[in-house]
């Protein structure tokens, strides 16, 4: 095969459709940023939207802007955005809470769907949070609800009929390896289980049909991919057929069919809105509509065509630049089985991965080998890939990772 080289990606950026896009956003000089499945980059038009809400609606409308500049609506209308990005209809989307929160609202709710299974199914290596999420809503419902945990190999074929929901994240943190959201939704329906998928590393990144797949509930994060800030509100679905019985476990008062007539007693919102809690955090959302409203300027599949491109790509280049320093692709090589993200174990993977972020190329860590490297169709190019592959080259042929400073643990990794 022949070697790629810097010129053949420099022809691909210049043909690139989303090229463009790249100047949305505002990202440092010297930086490749190759972790937007963490903490997606900043756009250039938040701080001026932000300022606005802070200087405008916030220091001259004060509480009038609730309705004057519209607050109290925007958790609908932001959510109906992201419903266009997972093929959610109008109406069975709601921004709020994070990720985690969202998660006890909706696996509160599906186990009442299903009040004589006790078993939530769930994969041995997805997100900690769902898992933890899921032992705490047990123990706290004390009625013999189990976290039963399989490999993803297992599945669909461990769903069983005791089996009240299927709890997965779609794509999986920590190797990108992409469950058939379609197969999986139909083998927990097919078993009387309810079907929950946690859509953090897909929204935004790749092609997702809640309502085509015919999936129950679902939850996503709102600054990954979505590039929505630091700890951006999250999103939940309920498919429209269940939201007229969905019982959620935290009943707030915005979640009330009349917040304002401060009844005692709680009555569901009809809809959607019943999975409000409580005041919405406008600073926050504010900024994850800018980043939102980015994703929606392209079909999804221009960004999933160029996302599996980028992959494949990066993965060529460290088997071709890279061959013999220690790596070993964790991701699915298939791409139609991968998100967005390319991961390589490493034996030093911690202090290889500071010493790439000290030149700039900024990926991050799992552990325990993991080298993790989103891959943000929005604003990367490609020949930035060819750079960040030299970069790792480098450290890995070099051992600079070797230096003493890279190997103290940070808290977040
Ligand atoms: C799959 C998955 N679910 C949930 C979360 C956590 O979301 P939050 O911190 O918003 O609760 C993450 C965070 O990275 C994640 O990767």
């Amino acid at each position: 095969m022949a070697m790629i080289t810097r010129a053949d990606l420099a022809s691909l950026d210049r043909a690139d459709p989303l090229r463009d896009l790249r100047g949305r956003f505002s990202l440092p000089e010297g930086v490749i940023y190759l972790d937007g499945n963490s903490l997606g980059a900043l756009p250039v038009a938040t701080p001026a939207r932000v300022a606005d809400v802070v200087r405008l609606e916030w220091g001259t409308g004060l509480i009038r802007s609730w309705n004057d500049a519209g607050w109290i609506d925007m958790p609908a209308r932001i959510a109906g955005k992201i419903g266009q990005l997972v093929g959610a209809p109008e109406g069975s989307v709601m921004t709020g809470d994070s990720t985690s929160v969202n998660l006890f609202k909706l696996l509160g709710a599906a186990l009442s769907l299903r009040p004589e299974r006790r078993v939530i199914l769930s994969e041995r290596s997805n997100f900690p949070t769902d898992l933890y999420i899921a032992e705490g809503l047990a123990a706290l419902l004390a009625r013999g609800h189990r976290l039963r945990l399989v490999d993803a190999g297992e599945l669909p074929g461990a769903i069983d009929d005791e089996t009240a929901v299927v709890m997965l994240t779609h794509v999986n943190y920590h190797t990108g390896a992409m469950f058939d959201m379609a197969a999986i939704t139909r083998a927990a329906h097919a078993a009387g289980a309810v079907m929950l998928w946690d859509l953090a590393h897909s929204a935004g990144a790749v092609p997702v049909d809640l309502a085509g797949c015919d999936a129950d509930l679902a939850v996503g994060c709102g600054y990954k991919f979505l590039n929505g800030g630091p700890g951006a509100p999250a999103f939940l679905y309920i498919a429209g057929r269940l939201q007229g019985d969905l019982r959620l476990p935290l009943t707030g008062w915005l979640g009330h069919a009349a917040p304002f007539a401060f009844e005692p007693g709680y009555r569901p919102a009809p809809g959607i809105a019943r999975a409000m809690v409580g005041t919405p955090p406008m600073l926050s959302l504010a900024a994850l509509e800018v980043g939102v409203d980015i994703a929606l300027q392209v079909p999804m599949a221009d960004i999933r065509t160029k996302s599996v491109r980028q992959s494949s790509l990066f993965i060529e280049l460290v088997e071709q630049e890279c061959a013999g320093l220690g790596l070993r692709l964790v991701s699915p090589r298939d791409a139609t089985m991968r998100g967005s993200q390319v991961s390589l174990a490493h034996a030093a993977a911690y202090p290889v991965m500071q010493a790439l972020i000290a030149r700039g190329v900024i990926g991050d860590f799992r552990a325990p080998d993991v080298l993790r490297f989103g891959i943000t169709p929005l604003y990367l190019g490609y020949a930035e890939l060819w750079d960040a592959v030299a970069v790792l080259r480098d450290v890995l042929a070099g051992e600079a990772w070797r230096e003493a400073r890279f190997s103290a643990r940070q808290k977040v990794t």
